[in-house]
């Protein structure tokens, strides 16, 4: 927001994404192409994965960190009121001129998700793909949704699973193996070699004890598993791999009814 000093991750984050923003164009303009959402590296159905509540229609609703905006663009198209949030000016250009093309109106921010510029208790719905559950600090994100959230409000999220961050090679141009590189205790905030954005990773004890903190109640965490002859574009991981471990992870939470 306008005169506050963003944390360091935060700008070294939308250095990175500004600088990433045109590898991201395609894949944005096929998602917003799609009628039935896919979701992450595998494009898992959502009928596997049921991000969207089916009573959207309506909703007050945010996706924290949305890039390109096509989940924006789903929940949309499904009636409900969307604003997307996003570090990085140049992926809301994409997302802007996605929105033109299709016809799509709702607004786009440019903000940290840390720090949202809305009243309390605004939404009743949160979403993030990859975006602010992987960018943003989740010991300032998290508290934020749930300030957002209206009580019973939900908040669903797809992120990278603990286990393959532990077995992901440094060079993310070669497929994680079946050996543990790295600790789990301590995981917080990681910084790959040769890359220039910063991501966060928890333990799943530390997710739980931080949604509880926040005014969270836990309803759900799948271990995602991609169909078989799913493909990806992204060489860190094979789907061998991902059809014995669980290579992404989707958590949905709920603040609580009480206080
Ligand atoms: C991988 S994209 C997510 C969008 C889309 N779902 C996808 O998977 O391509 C990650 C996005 O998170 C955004 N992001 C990173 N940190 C953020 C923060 N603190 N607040 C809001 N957005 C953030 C980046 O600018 C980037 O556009």
């Amino acid at each position: 927001m306008a005169g506050e000093t963003l944390p360091d991750h935060v700008l070294q984050n939308r250095a990175h994404w500004d600088a990433l923003a045109s590898d991201y164009a395609a894949s944005g303009e096929r998602h917003w192409s799609e009628d039935t959402p896919t979701w992450g590296i595998w494009n898992v159905p959502e009928s596997n994965l049921r991000m969207i509540p089916d009573d959207i229609a309506g909703k007050d609703v945010i996706e924290l960190g949305c890039g390109t905006a096509y989940v924006s663009s789903w929940l949309a198209r499904r009636g409900a009121k969307v604003v997307g949030i996003d570090n990085s000016e140049a992926q809301l250009e994409t997302a802007r001129r996605l929105q033109r093309e299709h016809g799509s109106d709702f607004p786009l921010l440019h903000g940290n998700a840390e720090s949202v510029p809305y009243p309390d208790a605004s939404f009743d719905f949160a979403i993030s793909e990859y975006g602010a559950c992987l960018w943003a600090d989740p010991a300032r994100w998290v508290p934020e949704a749930a300030r957002i959230l209206r009580p019973g409000g939900r908040l669903h999220f797809l992120t990278n699973a603990l286990l393959l961050m532990l077995c992901a090679d440094e060079d993310e141009s070669k497929p994680a193996t079946n050996k543990l590189l790295r600790p789990s205790f301590g995981t917080y905030r990681m910084e790959w070699p040769g890359d220039t954005g910063v991501e966060f990773h928890l333990p799943h004890g530390e997710w739980i004890a931080l949604f509880r903190r926040s005014g969270f109640e836990v309803e759900e965490l799948t271990d995602v598993l991609p169909p078989a002859g799913s493909t990806t574009r992204y060489p860190f991981v094979t789907l061998e791999w991902a059809r014995q471990w669980p290579s992404e992870e989707v958590w949905k939470v709920r603040k609580s009814i009480s206080p």
